[in-house]
């Protein structure tokens, strides 16, 4: 009797929970399908499928299937999407949705198929880790920036130009939740760097270095917009080579002349 009351007892306490789970990830997904078709199905079809047609050079819309929920996180969570209309990049804008509606359009496009889930606190948080872990850290996330981010981010993540009129943003004050899915979903000409290629911990530890490269003051106190070798070129062109040429001009209006008496023609032909 009494193993009878138990078992039934927990059954009617988890079973419910359960089904109530099931049932409120099926709302979120059938919330998540209606913002869809209002806000993204224009551009990237009915289904998450794509709208291949190309207008003004630039596609409608890519297939969602399979980007996963990460990848919707990171572009509506930055205000990338809706996109207005197609154009060579789509910029960081106001964001349009709830964190809600956030939540239900990342459910229903990983519903189309698995992709790279929403990574969690744990994943891209660096609070938890000590004074020395984080030293660590920052020290392995410095090369692997170095190695992977730098070519378009610039060696201090304040961004750069790249081919055909886009850009890499800076990357100063953008979210640790945002790097991580930068780096999982790879957005437009962004290579991606999935868990294989940058593991979990690496992509932290990317993170641990941008953010104190944020933290460092600017030695020298004047970083030029920290933007590298072309800045601090045309800066040293601009004083260096300026400062010499005045300085010649200079010597040249305070030296003593020798006077020489004009040549005569008679000079000449004496
Ligand atoms: C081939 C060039 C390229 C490389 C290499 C690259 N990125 Fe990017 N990255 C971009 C471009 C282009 C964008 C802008 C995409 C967009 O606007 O959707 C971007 C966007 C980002 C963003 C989003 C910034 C924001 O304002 O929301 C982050 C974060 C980021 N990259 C981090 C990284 C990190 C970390 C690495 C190295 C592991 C890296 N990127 C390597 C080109 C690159
Ligand atoms: C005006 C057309 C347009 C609208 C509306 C639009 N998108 Fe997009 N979306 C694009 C284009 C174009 C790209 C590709 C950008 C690129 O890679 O250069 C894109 C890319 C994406 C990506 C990245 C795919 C990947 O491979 O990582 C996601 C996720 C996404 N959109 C989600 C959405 C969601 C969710 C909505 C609705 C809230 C939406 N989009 C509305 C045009 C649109």
């Amino acid at each position: 009797m009494l193993g009878l009351l138990l078992t039934g007892g927990i059954y009617t306490v988890l079973a419910p929970a359960q089904a109530e789970q099931a049932q409120s990830d099926e709302e979120l997904v059938a919330q998540g399908r209606e913002l869809f078709l209002v806000g993204c199905a224009s551009c990237h079809g009915q289904n998450g499928e794509g709208v291949e047609t190309v207008r003004e050079g630039y596609a409608k819309g890519p297939s969602l299937i399979g980007v996963g929920a990460a990848a919707v996180d990171f572009q509506v969570g930055t205000g990338r999407m809706p996109m207005a209309r197609p154009e060579q990049q789509a910029p960081r804008k106001d964001v349009v949705y709830s964190d809600e509606e956030i939540a239900a359009l990342a459910a229903y496009v990983a519903s189309l198929a698995p992709g790279p889930a929403i990574p969690t606190e744990e994943d891209y948080s660096i609070d938890g880790l000590s004074e020395e872990e984080r030293e660590e850290a920052i020290v392995r996330g410095g090369q692997i920036f170095l190695t992977n981010c730098t070519a378009c981010h610039n060696f201090n993540g304040s961004g750069g130009a790249m081919p055909r009129g886009g850009y890499a943003p800076s990357l100063k004050g953008v979210e640790s939740k945002y790097i991580y899915e930068a780096m999982l979903t790879g957005p437009q000409a962004m290579p991606n760097f999935s868990n294989g290629n940058l593991s979990p911990e690496e992509k932290r530890d990317v993170i641990a270095y941008l953010r104190s490269i944020e933290e460092s003051p600017e030695y020298g106190g004047f970083g030029l917009g920290g933007l590298g070798p072309v800045s601090e070129g045309l800066f040293a062109w601009i004083l260096g080579i300026g400062g010499l040429v005045g300085f010649a001009v200079w010597i040249a209006a305070h030296t003593t002349r020798t006077t020489r008496t004009p040549q005569t023609e008679e000079g000449a032909q004496a």
